[in-house]
C-alpha cells in the first residue's frame, strides 16, 4: 500500500514537474531464505529504462550497471536497475540504496531492506518415557514422570513454545524460549495432564510457524482389587455374581471364571471362562445346579496399566450353609429364653431364619418372639414361656448351594420345688377327694349296692376332674397335672379348687383367694365341691 501510494505521487511528480527527486522516495522490505534468488527493485514505478543504476549497502557500492559484471558474479544489476542476488546467504541482510539515472537526466533513489530468514525447520518433539499406540498417541502411567523435548532450527532466530490442550484446561504457553531447544518435565503425572501437547516453533522474521502435536493419554488403575459380589437373581434357580472394578482408565476387561486367587496369576490361570467383557462391572448368572460346595469363582481384571501379562482379581470359594447352635435348650416356665444359631460359613451368605414346629411355620416377630441379628448369630428370644412353647425349632439356613437346618429342642420346666409342692397337694387332694367320693358314692348307691351292683358300674359314669385354679399360674398348675383325664361328658364331676398354696415362697399364691373362680361350667352338673 505504501509503495503504491508513494509510486502514484512519484509518477505525478515525474509527469508534472520532471523535477529533481533525490530523496529516498520508496522503501521496500524483502525477506529471502538462504539460497533464494532475490531481486531488489529500484525504479519500478515507470516504464523508462534507467541509464545508470548504482546499488550501495552500508555506504559501500555493491554493484553498478556501469561496470559490467563478470560471468558468475553473485550480485548483479539487471537491465531494469534491480539488484539481483543469485543465491542469498546469511549476511546479505541489510538496507540497500539505489540511485537510477533516467532519460531526461532525472535521478531516482530507492531503498530496499532485505532480511534473510529460514525456518523453522526440522522441528521435532519427543515425549517420554511413554508407550506409543499404533496411531501415534503416547501413553504414560499416572504417577510417572514425563519429559517433553522440542527442537527446531530457524534463521535468524525462533521462538519455541509448548502448549497444552486438555479436556478440563488449556494453556497456550506452558513454557517458551528463544533457544533452539525447549524442554520441560512433569513429575507425578495426573489424569488432568491428559491432552494434546504442541510445540510451536515460530520465526518472527518470516512469520512462519511450525506445530508438532502429540496426544498424550494418562492410564491408571485403582489400588484395590476388583470387588466380587453376589445377589439373588429373579429366577430362584439362578444366582447372580457381580464383579466391579471402577476407577480405571481406559475401561478394563473383566473375566469371570473358575480358579483360585493366588497372587496375580498370569492370564491363562483363568480356567473355564464364564463371561468376559469390557466394562467397570461384569455380571454373571449361574444356574444353581452348576454350583458346588468348594468351587472357587474368580473375577480377573485386565488392563494396559497393569504390568504385561498380569491381572488383578477377586475370588471366593462357595460354601454350603452350616448353622450351629445348642441342640437342646431347657427353659423355666414364665421366663424368657433365647435360642442362638450362628451361620458364619455360608458363601454366598445364607438367608438364615428361625422356624417353629415340624411344619416349620414362620415366626412372626412381636411381643412373644423377638428376632435379633448379632453379626453371624441369629437370636430368637421367646418371652413368657409356657409349656406350649416346648418343642422343636429350626434354624433354617439357605444359600444358592444348599439348605441346612439346625434342629433345636426346647424343653420347658417348672421349678422342681414348685412341682413337688403341687404334686404333694394334688396327691393329698386326690386321696381326700377319693375318700369323700368313695364315701358319698357308697352313700348314694347304697341301694344299688344292696341290689348287688358293683363299683364298676359307678366308675363308668363318673369322672373325677381336678381343676387346679389359681389366677396367675393357672397354666402351670394345669401342666403340672399331666395325667388328668379330660372333662367327662356327664355327671358326677368333681371340682377341686385350690385357693391357697401352702408354700411360703410363692407370693402369687397368697392372692389366689381374691381371684374369682371362672370355671363355673365345670361345676354343673352338680357335683361334689371339695375345698381345701
Ligand atoms: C545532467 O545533469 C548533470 C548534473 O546534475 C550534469 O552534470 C550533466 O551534464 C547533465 N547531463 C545532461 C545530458 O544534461
Ligand atoms: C534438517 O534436517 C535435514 C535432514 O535431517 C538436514 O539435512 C538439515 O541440515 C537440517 N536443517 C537444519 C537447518 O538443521
Ligand atoms: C489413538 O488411539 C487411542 C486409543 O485407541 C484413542 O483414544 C485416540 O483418540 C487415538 N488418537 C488419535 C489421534 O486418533
Ligand atoms: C500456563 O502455564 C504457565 C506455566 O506453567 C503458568 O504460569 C500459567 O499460569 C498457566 N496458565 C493457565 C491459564 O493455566
Ligand atoms: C539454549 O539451550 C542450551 C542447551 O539446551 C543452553 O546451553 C543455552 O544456555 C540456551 N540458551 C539460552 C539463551 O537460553
Ligand atoms: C499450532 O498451535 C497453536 C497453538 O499452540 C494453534 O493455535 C494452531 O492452530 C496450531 N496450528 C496448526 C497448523 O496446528
Ligand atoms: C453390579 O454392581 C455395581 C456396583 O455395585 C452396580 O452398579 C451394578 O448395577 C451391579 N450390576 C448388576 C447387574 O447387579
Ligand atoms: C438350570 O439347570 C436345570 C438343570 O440343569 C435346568 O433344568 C434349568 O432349565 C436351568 N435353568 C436355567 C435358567 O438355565
Ligand atoms: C429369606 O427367607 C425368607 C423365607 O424363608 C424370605 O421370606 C426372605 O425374603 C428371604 N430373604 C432374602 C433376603 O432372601
Ligand atoms: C403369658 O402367657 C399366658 C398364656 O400362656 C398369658 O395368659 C399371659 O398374659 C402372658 N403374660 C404376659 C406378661 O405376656
Amino acid at each position: 500500500m505504501k509503495i503504491v501510494a508513494t509510486a502514484a505521487i512519484l509518477h505525478f511528480c515525474l509527469c508534472a514537474t520532471a523535477a529533481v527527486s533525490d530523496s529516498d522516495s520508496t522503501e521496500t522490505a524483502l525477506v529471502a531464505a538462504p539460497g533464494d534468488v532475490a531481486a531488489l527493485p529500484c525504479y519500478a514505478v515507470g516504464n523508462e529504462t534507467p541509464i545508470l543504476t548504482t546499488w550501495v549497502k552500508n555506504g559501500q557500492e555493491v554493484a553498478s550497471s556501469q561496470t559490467p559484471a563478470p560471468a558468475g558474479q553473485r550480485v548483479t544489476v539487471t537491465n531494469d536497475g534491480s539488484l539481483r542476488i543469485g543465491r542469498v546467504a546469511p549476511g546479505d541482510e541489510g538496507t540497500y540504496r539505489c540511485s537510477s539515472t533516467l532519460p531526461g537526466n532525472y535521478t531516482f533513489h530507492a531503498r530496499v531492506s532485505l532480511r534473510v530468514s529460514t525456518g523453522p525447520e526440522n522441528v521435532s518433539t519427543s515425549v517420554g518415557p511413554a508407550t506409543a499406540l499404533s496411531n501415534g498417541t503416547l501413553v504414560v502411567l499416572r504417577g510417572s514422570s514425563v519429559s517433553f523435548h522440542c527442537s527446531g532450527s530457524s534463521y535468524p532466530s525462533q521462538r519455541l513454545t509448548w502448549a497444552f490442550s486438555g479436556a478440563s484446561s488449556s494453556n497456550d504457553s506452558l513454557t517458551s524460549t528463544a533457544n533452539t531447544t525447549l524442554d520441560f518435565r512433569i513429575e507425578d503425572v495426573q489424569p488432568g495432564a491428559q491432552g494434546v501437547y504442541s510445540c510451536r516453533a515460530h520465526n518472527p522474521v518470516s512469520g512462519q510457524a511450525v506445530n508438532r502435536s502429540t496426544q498424550l493419554l494418562v492410564y491408571y488403575v485403582p489400588d484395590r482389587r476388583p470387588d466380587c459380589a453376589w445377589a439373588p437373581a429373579r429366577d430362584p434357580s439362578q444366582v447372580r455374581f457381580n464383579c466391579t472394578w471402577s476407577g480405571a482408565y481406559p475401561t478394563p476387561t473383566l473375566l469371570w471364571g473358575d480358579g483360585d486367587d493366588q497372587g496375580d496369576p498370569p492370564a491363562h490361570r483363568v480356567g473355564s471362562g464364564y463371561a468376559s467383557d469390557r466394562g467397570e462391572s461384569l455380571s454373571l448368572m449361574l444356574n444353581r445346579s452348576a454350583l458346588s460346595d468348594g468351587q472357587t469363582l474368580r473375577c480377573a481384571a485386565r488392563h494396559p496399566a497393569l504390568a504385561a501379562g498380569t491381572e488383578t482379581s477377586c475370588s471366593f470359594t462357595l460354601k454350603s450353609p452350616y448353622p450351629e447352635g445348642e441342640p437342646l435348650v431347657t427353659a423355666l416356665a414364665a421366663t424368657s429364653v433365647t435360642l442362638t444359631c450362628t451361620e458364619d460359613v455360608s458363601l454366598p451368605p445364607a438367608n438364615t431364619t428361625w422356624k417353629r414346629g415340624l411344619q416349620q411355620e414362620d415366626i412372626v416377630p412381636g411381643s412373644k418372639y423377638v428376632l435379633f441379628n448379632d453379626g453371624p448369630a441369629r437370636r430368637l428370644t421367646i418371652h413368657n414361656i409356657s409349656k406350649e412353647d416346648e418343642g422343636v425349632y429350626f434354624c433354617r439356613s439357605e444359600n444358592p448351594l444348599a439348605v441346612r437346618e439346625l434342629e433345636v429342642y426346647l424343653t420347658v420346666k417348672t421349678s422342681s420345688a414348685y412341682t413337688g409342692v403341687i404334686l404333694g397337694v394334688f396327691i393329698a387332694a386326690l386321696i381326700v377327694g377319693s375318700a369323700v367320693i368313695v364315701a358319698k358314692t357308697l352313700h348314694f348307691n347304697r341301694h344299688r349296692m344292696c341290689l348287688g351292683n358293683g363299683f364298676g358300674q359307678m366308675e363308668e359314669d363318673s369322672g373325677d376332674v381336678l381343676s387346679l385354679v389359681e389366677s396367675d399360674d393357672e397354666q402351670i398348675f394345669r401342666d403340672a397335672v399331666p395325667q388328668l383325664p379330660p372333662i367327662a361328658n356327664g355327671h358326677q364331676t368333681t371340682l377341686v379348687q385350690i385357693h391357697r398354696i401352702p408354700s411360703s415362697d410363692h407370693e402369687d399364691a397368697e392372692t389366689a383367694d381374691t381371684s374369682p373362680q371362672e370355671d363355673t361350667a365345670q361345676t354343673e352338673p352338680p357335683g361334689d365341691l371339695l375345698t381345701l
